[in-house]
């Protein structure tokens, strides 16, 4: 989801790389029950023990410090409603969106099944009937409709309304794991996008994002700086070069508003061969001359003949080899329930600022079942981002693919080189927030090629956010990434605040021994939060408050469907129950 350029998803070739069965990485969840919902301030009590803690591919242990499990129906997103989430109530302007979000269009329900065809050996047929799940799912729901009201429409300039549901300075964390589980609307068209957005910037308040999005360049380089008389555009607003910047920004220190996006999806006109993509968009770019032509597949990258998982390797450090763009990325999928990878979706980014993507595609039910999307992101020098769905390895990016890139020509005179250089890129270390959202693309055709499909539905059936003690980073203004004050002496960039600030809601918790503007160790004072009870008496805690949760509603649906999601994850991928009637096919929420 870009929030100030075009879209790539158009682009994604059907030609898709040959690559073979993937092997998947330890992506296990753990199962220890650890303490504690008392301890951790942002973890819904709903989420299972078993999801308390989760183990990366590189075996490391993270505890749960966020979480949504949506099991409560009807919740209400607007302003001020929610200490997690704001559902934004503005017309969108980026991407040549048709679409008021409002805060209607954002609920709770219970999510009791899918239209699948009603023949799955003949995908030709669109018959489709209703298909319940063995057990409901409780979910968030953001639906898309067309403005039927006309003066509505008038009042807000666009003719149709959906959600965008933003953790903007409320909850934002740097570095972990992360985890949605989601289902997409069908039909083109649809833009449906799970994904993570630097704090100093906020998702289609594009004033606040001129300049930040998507850098991630600390270091000096004046090519890029943004000089304050300059008309805004491209170049960085927060530069490595200014000795004194404003608001209790670090000296000497770029900032941006990075983007990592967990998932975004382009279903197909019958829900037939749609495609996910997941990235990062970067700024700034790397030099023209590796960047391959629109739609042509990058050069010099070989599937491993023992995985199929498609490494990048070339060019080699100053290489002057055209069209091969980044290097040592990892691209892995083609295996059970995961299909191929398509190595950057042929597409690259606007010219300043580069689209670092895995495309993964046919999927042919990508509106009938729930998939998790995990973000492993180790942030740093030696770090990296790791995707995953349905715990199958789909792509990384080490920080080192992110390093200078130079090209040289020789002058045809006096033989002088003149080159060209990209400074090394940062992999992201901001503190980033959720953003969760249904956009309609004129790329894929817009409202008009959604085929019927209306109202289209987003459903998400968690998040949840995990990190190691040592690396514990909760907070939206950590003192070697601050952005409270620069947004409070911005404002005007933001919109309207959100309510309440995640300050108002929980502990900040930072690692020890990060800077802070007055050089104290705010990690160190900030980490007492973290457990001020016992891990016994947490846990003790936690069980007397599942029971009361169980003796206040004794046997209501709400605690039937909780229990219901918690048998039911340990039953996935098989999702469905009996074909049912297609005359059940009210999909109703039941207990709004
Ligand atoms: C996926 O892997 C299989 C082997 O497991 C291979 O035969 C097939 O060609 C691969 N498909 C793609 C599109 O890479
Ligand atoms: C949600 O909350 C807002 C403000 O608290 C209120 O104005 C609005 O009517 C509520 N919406 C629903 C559907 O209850
Ligand atoms: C389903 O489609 C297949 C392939 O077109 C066809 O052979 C089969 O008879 C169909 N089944 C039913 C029950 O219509
Ligand atoms: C209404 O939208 C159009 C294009 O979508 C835009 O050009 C125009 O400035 C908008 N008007 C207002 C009042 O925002």
């Amino acid at each position: 989801m870009t929030s100030t350029c075009c879209s790539r998803i158009a682009l994604i070739a059907v030609t898709l790389a040959a690559v073979s069965a993937a092997v998947s990485p330890r992506a296990a969840h753990g199962s220890t029950p650890v303490a504690a919902a008392a301890a951790c301030c942002w973890c819904d009590g709903d989420t299972p023990d078993a999801f308390r803690v989760t183990v990366d591919a590189d075996g490391q242990e993270h505890e749960l410090v966020f979480s949504d499990e949506f099991s409560q129906p009807g919740r209400n997103f607007s302003n001020g409603a929610d200490k997690r989430w704001t559902a934004i109530d503005k017309s969108d302007y980026t991407n040549a969106s048709p679409v008021r979000y409002t805060p209607e269009a954002i609920t709770t329900v219970l999510d009791r099944g899918a239209m699948v065809l009603a023949n799955a050996s003949d995908p030709g047929s669109e018959r489709r009937v209703f298909r319940p799940y063995r057990t409901p799912y409780s979910a968030l729901r953001i639906e898309t409709r067309r403005i039927t009201d006309k003066a509505v429409a008038k009042a807000v300039n666009k003719t149709f309304q959906g959600g965008m549901l933003q953790s903007w300075d409320k909850f934002c964390f740097t570095g972990g794991v992360v985890e949605v589980s989601a289902k997409f609307p069908m039909g083109l068209g649809f833009w449906p996008a799970l994904w993570l957005f630097g704090n100093l910037g906020r998702a289609i308040h594009e004033e606040s994002n001129d300049g930040l999005w998507p850098y991630s360049l600390e270091e000096c380089d004046p090519v890029y700086e943004q000089r304050p008389v300059a008309k805004p555009g491209k170049k960085q607003r927060i530069s490595g070069c200014d000795p004194a910047p404003p608001s209790g920004l670090h000296p000497r220190m770029g900032r941006g508003a990075t983007e990592i996006d967990l998932v975004e999806v382009g279903d197909s006109w019958n829900g037939q061969a749609g495609w996910l993509m997941q990235s990062l968009q970067l700024a700034p770019s790397i030099p023209d001359h590796f960047r391959p032509k629109l739609h042509d597949p990058p050069i010099g990258y070989t599937p491993n003949p023992r995985t199929g998982q498609v490494a990048w390797v070339p060019p080699t450090h100053g290489a002057s080899t055209r069209d091969t763009w980044y290097r040592r990325l990892r691209f892995g999928g083609n295996t059970s329930g995961v299909p191929a990878v398509l190595p950057n979706a042929h597409w690259y980014g606007p010219k300043f600022a580069d689209s670092l993507t895995a495309g993964i595609s046919p999927f042919h039910d990508l509106s009938e079942r729930y998939r998790t999307f995990r973000l492993e992101w180790r942030e740093g020098d030696g770090g990296y981002l790791r995707w995953l769905i349905d715990g199958v390895f789909i792509f990384e990016i080490p920080a080192a693919a992110l390093d200078k890139y130079t090209v040289c020509a020789q002058t045809p005179d006096d033989g002088a080189p003149v080159c060209e250089t990209t400074p090394r890129r940062k992999l992201p270390s901001e503190p980033m927030s959720i953003v969760i959202n249904t956009a309609l693309g004129s790329w894929n055709g817009g409202p008009d090629a959604t085929n019927g499909h209306m109202p289209g539905e987003m459903l998400v059936d968690f998040v949840r956010v995990w990190q190691s003690r040592e690396r514990t980073n909760v907070g939206c203004d950590p003192p070697d990434y601050p952005t409270r004050r620069y947004i409070d002496e911005h404002a005007h960039l933001y919109g309207t605040p959100a309510r309440p600030r995640g300050y108002d809601s929980c502990p900040q918790i930072y690692p020890h021994g990060t800077r802070g503007a007055d050089g104290d160790d705010a990690g160190a004072r900030a980490a007492g939060a973290r457990r001020p009870l016992g891990g016994a008496l947490a846990i003790g805690l936690a069980a007397v408050a599942a029971g009361a949760l169980v003796a206040l509603f004794g046997g209501s649906a709400v605690v039937r469907s909780l229990l219901r999601k918690r048998a039911a994850a340990r039953q996935r991928p098989s999702q469905y129950g009996e074909v049912g009637d297609p005359a059940g096919a009210s999909r109703e929420p039941m207990l709004r």
